[in-house]
């Protein structure tokens, strides 16, 4: 087991931040050093949000988890992220693996997976909680020592919720016949009782659902409840699983009497190339997503590894379910970080001719009037360099085309998006890490582009017959804040 220092580490982090390198961003969560994956224990806590997350301290390679610990108020300001667990004993010298936080006796305690492997290789997976102290989580007691009969050690990601007064977690498996699937459960006086598998509609499906479902979250829109997960091995299918692995949800109702769950279809998250593993905090009626940037087993797409550091959290998005689906919009405490404000106005004429200029970092919103077009393009100009955006009115496609980048994941994205007259379109633009949400967040789509050239890029637009108006608002973002605490 590698020793870690946290007084050295966390003066490092220090020592790191401001960021140096251009392709660090300045509105999105990460560190000046090492790989960092999954949201953790988000929990409001005391007025503050905490956000934890895998952090591998020691290199970019996926080993040596461990949780860093950030908090804020308003998403804007941030305690300078520190370590907060890391793997000391027997039961997770192999990484403390993701998990939730939760308010309990005024603490905020932590559910986490132990990561163990003996000398053959032979996997144990155990869920113990534990409790944030002074900055620490201290570890408490295991709750579940290793998988039920039936699952395989691909056992993990413990995420609590509640039902009429109770308490239970949902966690990520795997059964023998390697299928991918949810287990429940449920608090009792004298312990965790295993309630069983989730039954789904595609636990009774000849083929499986994928061969195992990571980080799941149960959580409650009004009468609904949403599963959230992330299922391994689904077959990339016309505009659906475009990713090596995904993240979506069912949207239905959960019986736990009889385990099952009633719901609609499997619906993906984020339609970039860029998002895994999300994790929700729950707050005054609020469902505030943080998504991984970055995608497990397709590292050789993010050129920053050479530079010491891997990956980025997506910006805090708020979630409402309407007709059975998922909206996010970006939350609206990431507005105080606007500043420069620039109208946008166009008439049909100027619209081919538009290249607009963007600072540092910029977020745009735009009304595109389609009128007679039926297929538009907007472009990030990177020099030679770019991103495009391309919408087909007839064929109602989306496509996000990374082929124009040099360096990093290329590729396309492409996805059903329904458009009547109007376009709307969000898009915010970091140094490397770009969140866009379409149609009122109908549709979001997370990624990087790694521009070969010291460059700030230009926003263009061209469509194949006149637009109406083009009409909007361009802001410059200010960079988050880092504030060391006393
Ligand atoms: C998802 C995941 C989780 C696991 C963690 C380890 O990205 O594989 O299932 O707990 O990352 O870092």
């Amino acid at each position: 087991m590698l020793e870690f220092n946290k007084a050295e580490i966390d003066a490092k982090v220090r020592a790191g931040i401001p960021f140096e390198h251009r392709w660090h961003n300045r509105f999105h969560l990460e560190m000046p050093f090492g790989l960092i994956n999954d949201p953790n224990g988000l929990t409001c806590y005391q007025g503050e949000y905490h956000i934890f997350f895998q952090w591998n301290p020691f290199g970019c390679e996926h080993k040596n988890k461990s949780w860093g610990h950030t908090k804020t108020r308003d998403f804007v300001n941030y305690s300078t992220p520190e370590l907060a667990m890391w793997p000391t004993d027997e039961h997770d010298k192999d990484g403390c693996y993701s998990g939730c936080g939760f308010v309990e006796d005024e603490k905020l305690r932590v559910f986490y997976t132990c990561n163990a492997k003996d000398e053959a290789g032979v996997r144990t997976a155990a869920q113990r909680l534990g409790t944030l102290e002074g900055g620490v989580i201290r570890k408490d007691e295991i709750a579940v020592p290793g998988n039920p009969e039936g699952y395989t050690a691909h056992f993990r990601d413990p995420y609590v919720f509640y039902r009429h007064g109770q308490k239970y977690f949902v966690l990520g498996s795997q059964t023998k016949e390697e299928r991918g699937c949810a287990l429940i459960y449920r608090e009792d006086p004298t312990g965790w009782t295993f309630l069983g598998e989730l039954k789904t509609k595609m636990t009774e499906l000849p083929e499986k659902f994928g061969y195992m479902w990571e980080c799941p979250g149960l959580l409650k829109f009004g009468s609904h409840d949403v599963l959230l997960f992330c299922p391994q091995g689904l077959e990339a299918k016309d505009f659906k699983y475009q990713n090596l692995y995904q993240s979506g949800y069912f949207a239905g109702h959960i019986s736990l009497d009889s385990m099952e769950m009633y719901h609609g279809r499997f619906q993906e998250l984020d339609k970039g190339f860029d998002f895994y593993a999300p994790q929700v905090f729950q707050h005054e009626g609020r469902q505030i997503l943080l998504g991984w940037m970055g995608m497990p087993d397709r590292d050789m797409d993010y050129p920053t590894k050479e530079k010491g550091w891997m990956y980025s959290l997506t910006m805090p998005r708020v979630l409402t379910l309407r007709q059975g689906h998922i909206f996010s919009q970006p939350a609206r405490e990431l507005r105080a970080l606007r500043v420069e404000e620039t109208a946008v106005d166009i008439d049909a004429e100027a619209v081919s001719s538009m290249a607009q200029p963007l600072s540092e970092g910029a977020e745009i919103l735009l009304d595109i009037h389609l009128g007679e077009a039926s297929n538009v393009d907007i472009a990030l100009n990177y020099g030679m360099e770019k991103l495009l955006f391309h919408y087909d009115r007839l064929t109602q496609i989306m496509t996000i085309d990374r082929d124009g980048m040099k360096l990093g994941g290329r590729g396309q994205r492409r996805f059903k998006l329904y458009v009547d007259k109007v376009l709307y379109l969000q898009l915010f633009v970091d140094k490397t890490a770009i969140e866009a949400f379409f149609q009122h967040g109908e549709e979001a789509a997370t990624l990087f582009v790694f521009p070969q050239k010291h460059i700030l890029p230009e926003l263009s637009l061209s469509a194949d017959k006149p637009l109406e108006t083009v009409s909007g608002r361009i802001w410059e973002l200010e960079a988050i804040r880092f504030h060391v605490h006393q």
